[in-house]
């Protein structure tokens, strides 16, 4: 079952993200390497690393021996909390780790001070601009933060990096986010969830699949981004074979019910 038809959703720049990406905080450090290259062969084309997670030098040692063109592959890395005001030089660290002229997404880890939110993410449309990075957006922002940022620039960020699970599901901020044309990406969605809930298992059952493939399913089924990470060849491969199966809506709202109890 081919990686080649994981879909893309368009963010409000018009470029385009896989809705499935590899995530790799705490792959092991000497481990990182093999395990992005597994996930490339295996067909994942989205790699969602981060400077505080100390391995962009590794995923651009694996994206080099991949053979695969970079354009093929989206590489998202995050400015960490600490280096507001420095976002040129943390970016061109990035850039020179990864081993590659622009990222396709750069996102601020963590809101910094209210004073900084808007100047950092002037600096951020500004690298977007200069060609350094096809799309900027945030991580762990409030609807809120999100609109001090929009007023301040006239331009919204095209992702919010926050974590999502069935546990965390919230209609009322996903309907929020899609108001301001903010594309939902979701973290920790299998270390978020309860893997052993009768409604996944019951639902896994039904469609020969594990709890963990209908949750990542699930994250389809509503148009938001999920990055799973593993370090495990057999769990790597499992978590994007998921295009082989879908879930019905009535399936889908039974899901979301576990984030309303
Ligand atoms: N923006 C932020 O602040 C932020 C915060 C946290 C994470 N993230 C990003 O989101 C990515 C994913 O989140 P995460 O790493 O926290 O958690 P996750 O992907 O939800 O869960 C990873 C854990 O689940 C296990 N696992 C993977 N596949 C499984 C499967 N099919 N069945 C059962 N267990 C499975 C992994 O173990 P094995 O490795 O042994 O398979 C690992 O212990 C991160 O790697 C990072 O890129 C961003």
């Amino acid at each position: 079952m081919g990686s080649m038809s994981v879909p893309n959703l368009i963010l409000n720049n018009g470029i385009e993200i896989p809705q499935l990406g590899f995530g790799v905080f705490k792959v092991p450090a000497g481990r990182t390497k093999e395990v992005v290259l597994a996930a490339l062969k295996t067909g994942y084309r989205h790699i969602d690393t981060a400077t505080m997670y100390g391995n962009e030098g590794d995923v651009g040692r694996a994206l080099a021996d991949s053979g695969l063109h970079r354009d093929e592959v989206f590489i998202t890395t995050k400015l960490p909390s600490g280096r507001a005001g420095h976002e040129r030089a943390t970016l061109a660290a990035s850039l020179r780790a990864l081993g590659t002229s622009h990222v396709d997404l750069w996102l601020v880890h963590w809101p910094p001070s209210a004073r900084m939110l808007a100047p950092v993410w002037r600096e951020f449309l500004a690298m977007r601009d200069e060609g350094r990075a096809r799309a900027v957006g945030v991580s762990n922002y409030s609807l809120e933060q999100i609109d001090r940022l929009t007023e301040g620039t006239g331009e919204a960020p095209a992702v919010n990096q926050i974590p999502w699970s069935p546990a965390r599901y919230n209609d009322a901020l996903l309907a929020g986010h899609r108001e301001r044309g903010v594309v939902v990406e979701g973290y920790s969605p299998l270390k978020g969830a309860n893997l052993a809930s009768p409604v996944l298992a019951g639902i896994a059952a039904d469609h020969g699949v594990s709890p963990a493939q209908v949750v990542l399913r699930w994250h389809l089924e509503h148009e938001i981004v999920t990055i799973p990470k593993s370090s495990d060849p057999g769990r790597i491969a499992a978590n994007i074979d998921l295009l082989g199966f879908s879930l019905t809506p009535d399936e889908v709202a039974r899901i979301d019910s576990l984030g309303r109890g």
